[in-house]
């Protein structure tokens, strides 16, 4: 299947979306060469991460059938669990796609490789504007790992100003990441 076409098609009337989707996938090749990861399971994650973006509450809630997402994750995050949803009932069966569309948010305790380059690249892609972006990219380019766990000290940061708690999982893969430095 060509996902190119099929998230142009998704995203027609989001072009931004747009944007930003290719400008992950541009990014996770990228990044993909320098660390040797699995260039089409980045190509097709990168692609489809978002796919589930502009979807409804009740399109989300149908798709994601964990209980704990829907219970204690906030709402901007289900689109990462319906949209590997998505990619499953697309035919995909590789799972180092599915992980790492599922968890391109924040990342998961032994994640792979294609994985944390997904988390890193959504964060750093060329069309983001926000300063610490281009500071990841360049930390990206030497060091996969502390170029993750900055995308990951500087969402808790953004969390913290607007009063959000974190949810626990992503205080978790944290602290595995920057204890064990793994
Ligand atoms: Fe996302
Ligand atoms: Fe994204």
């Amino acid at each position: 299947m060509d996902y190119k076409s099929f998230v142009e098609e998704r995203f027609k009337d989001h072009p931004k979306r747009l944007r930003h989707t290719l400008g992950v996938y541009k990014r996770a090749i990228e990044l993909g060469k320098i660390y040797g990861a699995d260039l089409e399971v980045l190509k097709v994650a990168s692609l489809l991460h978002d796919v589930t973006k502009h979807e409804s509450d009740d399109y989300h809630i149908k798709m994601i059938d964990d209980e704990k997402i829907l219970s204690s994750y906030p709402k901007p995050m289900w689109h990462a669990y319906s949209a590997a949803k998505l990619a499953e009932e697309l035919g995909i069966k590789n799972k180092k796609i599915i992980e790492a569309i599922n968890y391109h948010i924040f990342g998961k305790i032994d994640m792979e490789i294609e994985t944390m380059i997904l988390c890193v690249s959504d964060f750093s892609e060329e069309n983001r504007t926000f300063v610490e972006a281009n500071e990841v990219y360049e930390v990206s380019l030497k060091n996969i790992k502390e170029a993750y766990l900055l995308v990951i000290e500087s969402t808790l940061n953004h969390l913290k100003k607007q009063g959000i708690e974190p949810v626990k999982e992503q205080k978790e893969v944290y602290r595995y990441y920057k204890e064990g430095r793994r």
